[in-house]
Parts: C-alpha cells; sequence; structure tokens
C-alpha cells in the first residue's frame, strides 16, 4: 500500500511540511519500490524505460496482448506511474450508469485532464483499454487499484476504480473523480496511441494530433 511518509520531529527547527511536488516524488517512489518487491501490481521489466527515456519523456511501448481482462500494469513515463487497465465489458457497462455519473465532479470530462481524442465517455481511445497517469490530483499519491466493489476496502459505498488512501479521494474505472473528495480533477491522461493492433506507445499522440500533457489543470 502506497503511503506518504509521516513527518519526522527533530530537535531543531520545524520541519517545514512537503510540498505538491516532494508528496509527488516520494509517492511515485513508493510505487516502484512495491512493483519491484512484489506482483500484486504487475510491474512489466521491458516497460521500465531507462534514466534517459525517463529524463527525456520518451514515448513508452507497451504489449497491451499480454494484460488480461480486468488486470492493471504500471509503467513509467516522464518519471510519472502510468496506469494501463484492460476493461471488461461489464466494467464498460458500469461507466456509463446514470447512478455512477450522478456521483461524479465531472462524468462528461469537461476540465482540461485530457486529450480531446481522449474525452469521452470511456476517457481513452479503445474502450477496452485505459491509460491514465496514476497520480491523485490532491496532492500527488499513488492510487491504489481496486476494480470491484469490495466490502473489505476502505471506501464500501464506491463501486470501484481507483481509490487513494492519503486522504480518501475516489476514482471510477475512466479516473473520474467522485464528489466529496478532496481531489479536484480527474485523473490525467498522457499522450497515447496505438501504432499497431498489440502495441500502446504512452508519450506520442497519434498522428495529426498535438496534445501537450503539460498544458493540463493538474498532475
Ligand atoms: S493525495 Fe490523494 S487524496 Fe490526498
Amino acid at each position: 500500500m502506497t503511503h506518504v511518509p509521516s513527518e519526522t520531529t527533530a530537535d531543531t527547527a520545524p520541519v517545514e511540511p512537503p510540498s505538491r511536488r516532494d508528496l509527488l516524488y516520494l509517492a511515485t517512489g513508493s510505487v516502484v519500490a512495491v512493483g519491484a518487491a512484489i506482483t500484486i501490481w504487475p510491474f512489466i521489466d521491458q516497460m521500465n524505460p531507462d534514466a534517459a527515456t525517463i529524463a527525456a519523456a520518451g514515448p513508452v511501448d507497451i504489449d497491451v496482448s499480454q494484460i488480461q481482462e480486468g488486470q492493471r500494469v504500471v509503467t513509467l513515463w516522464a518519471a510519472r506511474p502510468v496506469f494501463v487497465v484492460r476493461r471488461s465489458q461489464e466494467a464498460l457497462k458500469q461507466l456509463q450508469d446514470p447512478k455512477l455519473l450522478s456521483q461524479l465532479r465531472d462524468p462528461d470530462s469537461d476540465n482540461w485532464q485530457q486529450p480531446e481524442y481522449a474525452k469521452n465517455w470511456h476517457r481513452s481511445i479503445k474502450p477496452e483499454f485505459l491509460v491514465l497517469v496514476g497520480v491523485c490530483t490532491h496532492l500527488g499519491c499513488v492510487p491504489l487499484f481496486d476494480p470491484k466493489p469490495d466490502p473489505t476496502n476502505p471506501a464500501p459505498d464506491w463501486p470501484g476504480g481507483f481509490f487513494c488512501p492519503c486522504h480518501g479521494s475516489k476514482y471510477d474505472l475512466a479516473g473520474r473523480v467522485f464528489q466529496n473528495v478532496p481531489a479536484p480533477y480527474n485523473l490525467p491522461v498522457p499522450p497515447n496511441f496505438f501504432p499497431d493492433e498489440k502495441t500502446l506507445r504512452v508519450g506520442q499522440n497519434p498522428p495529426g494530433q498535438n496534445y501537450d500533457f503539460n498544458s493540463i489543470l493538474q498532475v
């Protein structure tokens, strides 16, 4: 479980509260460590770019044919975790449920948190494959993945998706944030496209598109 380390007290001056940037850095470091230690969050080795690629925010290719239905894999792009989820038909149907939509802060993705080519009910190019930057829009923790309702999870009224344990923000399986949680915006969508049937390229737009990830409201 990813969490933000609490502040330590020192016998000198009071510790400055961490900035959002610090929290993002710490949380991202944590998810890498968790991914390396256990396999609950599959971290496919060949997905991990080298340091030069991260620094240049170069594109990362993922073989989506390896991802099972209902599974989420995590890769890195531009030094941030990127979630790729293969959604079932049942999950896609749930995304259009009026009851769910009535609980969301921005159900139609009106806020600029995704490219035009992902401004749709499934927030992706192909409905089956969700691609998100896995950074909570509140203070930058890495949300947990819990794709189904689970009476033992920390938010029992939540139909499944992503849950941020830092302050309880909830997102659905399209990364849309719920109302009445601290996070203000939907999870961001990175530039991405499918150069062929089984390859997802994160960090590059489809031909003819010029979406700039740095132009979004919050990451
Ligand atoms: S950082 Fe996610 S709820 Fe605060």
